[in-house]
């Protein structure tokens, strides 16, 4: 190691191939720190000045991964008062990767294992690019789902290296992340090899057989692929992006997108060096402000808090299920059936009949047929996981399944019947699990023998495609089923949040919150069109009447029932809220149910497609006229979900932040661009003091229920946030 590089190290050979090893001793990941800026340049310095004996350069990493990226640490930290030095650190790396960029002699990136961000920069900043098909390995620039931008020179190259719509839609604004063989399809790098060895000797032949070598915008007469938007032909283009991003985004406050745009195409009209000034620039913006500090924070730490087991109990020895038991093969069944199957576990899925059995297999063959169609999978994996789910229903069936998860209807006595069929004829120690959305886990754990051993795993609609799995802890439950059930959501590839038994849990209940304010609003006379404008413009991905429909109106009037029950029993006062009212009208004096029953909040065509909203609702509920802050309205339904979150973490149902955050963002819907729910609380103007007042003037205008909770009010004055202290 040269004593001016400490993160890279210099190996030149006797034919003057210098390759540029990236190994940061202080990491286990390479990062844009300080101590890589001033490696870079301490690099770049040398190849200058040593040019002459250089034949070409190859960048390659001895870690795991290629390189990591930008220091996320440190953006967390940056506040407006550090705008000048981000610029400045930005400015200086990319001037150095620049140097080399230039430097008259063949650069290639021998690309080893993940390249984003950051990583993929460097990769753009060499003439070739060579990725190893290392198994997980992922290449691109996701910097806009952490609220950023590729600053780098990732907006700038990308742009030159394949237009700006491609670099707009392929890389930039969806910050997609490509496995090697599909990054060499749209044209991320040149070539995917198999082997290091095999890298490494391509990168050597690239250079022997391009001594000349420059980067397309370097040469002559270079002009951007597509053209820029100063040529006529582009310009009759360019009105597409602001309109697909606007339908992206619903007008919802993202930065990111909007700021990746403007880069790309005022970065497009000018010479390279101004266009990395200009990138810099709108980068500066995004990462002193607060969304990207919001979205770092959940997208990066809570999610990797949540996932590495912050929240599973230690000391126990980690477990693999092989054969699980899928009770009920319905639309739940039947997803969480393909999840197991994908993973690998052996899944014996039982319903009341062969048919309704084979049915839920069914719905695995369907999308194992897409998968192959659109070139996801292969077809011998497709039939290796379809020749793991055997349909059946005999109970017998089920013997050697060492966990079970049940997703029959809703209904306890049917629960604790099928428990009872099964619980001696699997594992005599298997893990047992529902899949209640509502009903307390405890209540159902009395149904079987071994009650430390169950618990509830609540997963999302539609399985296949939703990350999230809430873990829900019964009273009786125990640490070893905890520990084990953490490990099987892992197992199948999904993040586990871990809630204590309550009703509706976390999810169920917070996403009500959200519901009925909606509703509510209807009931006060507001526009229905404008009560779904504001659900779309806060960020929200469903609108909240059509999730309303969805979830069909007689679900929140059952669970309304329960709950009353629950309170009264305990002795305690039932409080209305002003939705109830509404959806009774609904379902009672209207008829409409919701999409399921072909009528709800909106009108249904013969072939369920949503239509209009029921102007039923303008004659019925709206006052001509009557309006509220636009504003509120949002603020209406982010803070129902937000205050009631911090009452769950009062009662002890939640027990951590980043559970908070990553499961209202992952399973619920809560919008992105707040970096979850609670930290949407610490990322309000003012902080928690600021949101205090604001719940306050909420609850004064619209109701009790918007009034701040003690534990709020007491970190509000002590100058705390929602943290987890780790
Ligand atoms: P579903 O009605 O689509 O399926 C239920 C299945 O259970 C049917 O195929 C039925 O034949 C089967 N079944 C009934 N009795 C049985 C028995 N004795 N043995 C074996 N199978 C039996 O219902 P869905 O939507 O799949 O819901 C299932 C469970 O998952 C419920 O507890 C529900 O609350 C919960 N859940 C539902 C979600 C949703 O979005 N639909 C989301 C999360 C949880």
């Amino acid at each position: 190691m040269t004593p001016e590089s400490t993160t890279i190290r210099w190996e030149q050979d006797d034919t003057g191939i210098v390759t540029l090893v990236l190994d940061d001793p202080h990491q286990s990941a390479n990062t844009m720190n300080q101590a890589f800026k001033e490696s870079i340049a301490a690099v770049a310095e040398r190849a200058e000045a040593e040019k002459d004996s250089i034949r070409g350069i190859i960048y390659t990493s001895a870690k795991k991964t290629f390189f990591a990226g930008g220091d996320l640490k440190d953006m967390l930290k940056a506040g407006p008062e550090d705008a000048q030095q981000a610029f400045d650190t930005g400015v200086a790396i990319k001037n150095s990767l620049r140097r080399i960029e230039t430097l008259g002699k063949p650069v290639v990136a021998a690309i080893n294992g993940a390249a984003l961000g950051g990583g993929y920069e460097i990769a753009l900043a060499s003439h070739h690019r060579i990725a190893l098909d290392a198994p997980g390995s992922k290449i691109g620039l996701p910097e806009v789902t952490l609220g950023l931008l590729p600053a780098g020179g990732g907006v700038t190259r990308t742009v030159r290296l394949m237009g700006i719509a491609d670099a707009l839609l392929k890389v930039l604004l969806q910050g997609t992340q490509y496995a090697p063989r599909r990054a060499l399809e749209n044209g991320l790098v040149h070539e995917v090899v198999a082997t290091r060895e095999e890298m490494l000797a391509r990168a050597r032949a690239f250079i022997e057989a391009n001594p000349e070598s420059r980067q397309p915008w370097d040469m002559p007469g270079y002009k951007i692929p597509g053209g820029t938007p100063s040529h006529p032909k582009f310009a009759a283009n360019l009105p597409a992006f602001p309109a697909s991003l606007r339908k992206q985004l619903g007008g919802a406050p993202y930065p990111a997108p909007r700021n990746i745009l403007a880069a790309a195409v005022e970065g497009s009209q000018v010479d390279f060096e101004t266009a990395l000034t200009i990138e810099a620039r709108y980068f500066t913006e995004l990462v002193t402000g607060q969304t990207a500090k919001n979205m770092i924070q959940a997208f990066f730490f809570d999610l990797q808090a949540v996932n590495s087991g912050a929240n599973r109990p230690r000391g126990i020895e980690p477990r693999q299920v092989r054969r699980v038991a899928v009770l009920g093969a319905g639309m739940m069944g039947a997803g969480i059936a393909y999840a197991c199957a994908r993973a690998g576990i052996e899944v014996v899925l039982k319903d009341v009949s062969a048919e309704a059995a084979a049915g839920g297999k069914g719905y695995s063959e369907k999308l194992c047929a897409k998968a192959v169609a659109k070139g996801r999978t292969t077809q011998e994996k497709a039939d290796a996981l379809l020749a793991r789910i055997t349909p059946t229903a005999e109970a017998a069936d089920l013997a050697g399944c060492d966990a079970v998860i049940e997703a029959v209807f809703e209904d306890p006595a049917l629960k604790h019947k099928v428990f009872q069929e099964i619980e001696s004829v699997v594992e005599p120690d298997a893990l047992l699990c529902s899949n209640t959305s509502t009903l307390p886990i405890t209540v159902l754990a009395e149904g079987v023998e071994r009650q430390s051993d169950f618990i509830g795993l609540h997963f999302f609609s539609p399985v296949d495609r939703m990350p999230l799995v809430e873990i829900v802890k019964g009273e009786r439950t125990g640490e070893e089923a905890l520990a084990r059930a953490f490990d099987l959501v892992r197992q199948i590839n999904k993040t586990p949040i871990v809630v204590n038994d309550s009703r509706g849990f976390f999810t169920s209940r917070v996403i009500g919150r959200f519901i009925n304010e909606g509703v509510a609003m209807v009931g006060e006379g507001i526009e229905p069109a404008s009560v779904e404008q504001a659900a779309a413009q806060a960020g929200y991905p469903a609108k909240v009447l059509s999730l309303m429909d969805e979830l069909t109106l007689t679900l929140p009037r059952r669970i309304r029932a329960e709950s009353r029950q629950a309170v009264e029993e305990a002795g305690g006062t039932w409080t209305a809220h002003p939705a109830d009212a509404v959806i009774d009208r609904m379902v009672d004096e209207f008829g409409r149910t919701g999409r399921s029953g072909g009528a709800g909040f909106y009108e249904y065509g013969e072939d369920g497609r949503r239509g209009r909203l029921w102007p039923g609702l303008r004659e019925h509920f709206t006052r001509p006229g009557h309006r509220i802050p636009f504003e509120d309205m949002q603020e209406r339904m982010l803070f129902s979900e937000a205050l009631d979150t911090v009452r769950l973490l009062e009662e002890g149902v939640l027990t951590s932040v980043a559970d908070a955050n990553i499961g209202s963002l992952f399973g619920i819907g809560f919008p992105g661009w707040t970096g979850g729910v609670l930290q949407y609380i610490n990322g309000y103007q003012g902080g928690l003091p600021g949101f205090v007042t604001r719940a306050r003037e909420l609850a004064e205008r619209y109701g009790e229920r918007f009034t701040p909770p003690a534990l709020l009010v007491e970190k509000a004055e002590k100058g705390e946030r929602f943290t987890d202290a780790r």
